[in-house]
């Protein structure tokens, strides 16, 4: 399947071998605002440069894009080649306001093509694992669920780039940014929040938006717990997802499985080497999960089916994250 990439900076690079390393998967060229960069990584990887994204799904016969823009410019760019005929698998967050995101939905609906959501902690064995366990209902009832984001950024990253740290174009910092991939791991696990009640301030860099976000949530089931993003935890940690329910428990950190200890069972540990990774350096991040994403938008196109992570699911994290906001700056609980 033909994939093209609209935005060439940091994470297309990762989405580019992402395709090279899946079987039947090709990256045939990329689309930029600017053309220059566009042009230079073109070259180097021995790709098309289009001149619009119109013509790198009808002329170069692109079937999937992926969206590699500024987190608030993501909107535009699907909507175009969503009605060029492509389907689309987008870079988390899927947009960053939930009204945004409803119109992609829409957009996915009436092209009648598929829109799936970059958010690759999901995609990793330890993640899946926990989901399946809290599934088939041995922890019992979920008292407790908790989740630790606690990276490091400098000021020099959030330099490197106008829209890094800006409401318009980030639509957050560390919550919405890095912290969106946990928010939506514990969605995902602990299930919808009924309520949020939280503390976001800007403590340790010269940006715009939270590089630190606390906040209480009360989820939906029954069961509470704390969520906390930041970039200011110098050197970067490895963020920990923490359930407990009437039976045991479980804690995840990055990619696997801590420990699992659930009554009448021997104690469980993930044993494997793979890292997510990305806490202390953006750069720093495996492409396991996003080869993950491009082999199943594959598949959803193939089997017509829905992606991964549907873009229903993807909106999840973000109506969770604004309502953070909101009550960081409205003060007191927001019910979702
Ligand atoms: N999944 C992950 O682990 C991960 C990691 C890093 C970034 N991301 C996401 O990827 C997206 C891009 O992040 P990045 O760090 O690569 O950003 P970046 O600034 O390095 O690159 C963005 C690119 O988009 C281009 N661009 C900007 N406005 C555009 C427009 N209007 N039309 C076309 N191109 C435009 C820029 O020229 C640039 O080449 C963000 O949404 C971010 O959240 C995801």
């Amino acid at each position: 399947m033909k994939f093209g990439i609209i935005g060439v900076g940091v994470i297309a690079d990762f989405h580019r071998q992402a395709i090279e390393n899946v079987d039947g998967a090709e990256c045939i060229g990329v689309y930029d605002k600017f053309q220059e960069p566009a042009k230079n990584f073109a070259e180097k990887h021995n790709i098309k440069v289009f001149d619009s994204i119109e013509s790198m799904v009808k002329d170069g016969g692109c079937q999937i894009v992926t969206i590699a823009t500024p987190s608030g410019w993501h909107m535009e760019p699907a909507i175009e080649a969503m009605k060029a005929g492509a389907h689309v698998l987008c870079e988390k967050p899927l947009e960053v306001t939930t009204e945004k995101i409803d119109k992609m939905i829409a957009t996915a609906k009436e092209c009648g093509v598929k829109l799936g959501s970059v958010l690759q902690f999901r995609t990793f064995e330890g993640t899946k694992k926990a989901k399946a366990v809290i599934e088939s209902g041995k922890l019992g009832k979920i008292l407790i669920a908790d989740a630790y984001i606690k990276y490091y950024r400098t000021q020099e990253y959030y330099d490197s780039a106008k829209w890094r740290g800006t409401w318009e174009l980030d639509g957050g910092g560390a919550t919405m940014n890095q912290g969106v991939h946990w928010v939506d791991c514990i969605s995902w696990l602990a299930g919808d929040a009924e309520w949020v009640c939280s503390l976001a301030s800007t403590l340790n860099h010269n940006i715009e938006v939270e590089d630190v976000c606390h906040s209480i949530v009360k989820w939906k089931s029954g069961a509470q717990g704390v969520i906390e993003a930041t970039t200011c935890a110098k050197p970067g940690f490895e963020s920990r997802i923490e359930i407990h329910g009437e039976k045991g428990s479980i804690l995840l950190e990055d990619t696997k499985i801590k420990k699992m200890s659930i009554d009448g069972e021997e104690d469980y540990e993930d044993t494997g080497s793979e890292k997510g990774g990305g806490y202390s350096d953006p750069k720093a991040i495996t492409t396991a999960g996003h080869e993950h994403h491009v082999r199943d938008m594959m598949e959803a196109v193939e089997q017509n089916r829905d992606p991964f992570i549907p873009p229903t699911e993807a909106r999840r994290s973000v109506d969770l994250i604004t309502a953070m906001y909101r009550s960081s700056r409205e003060g007191g609980r927001v019910s979702l």
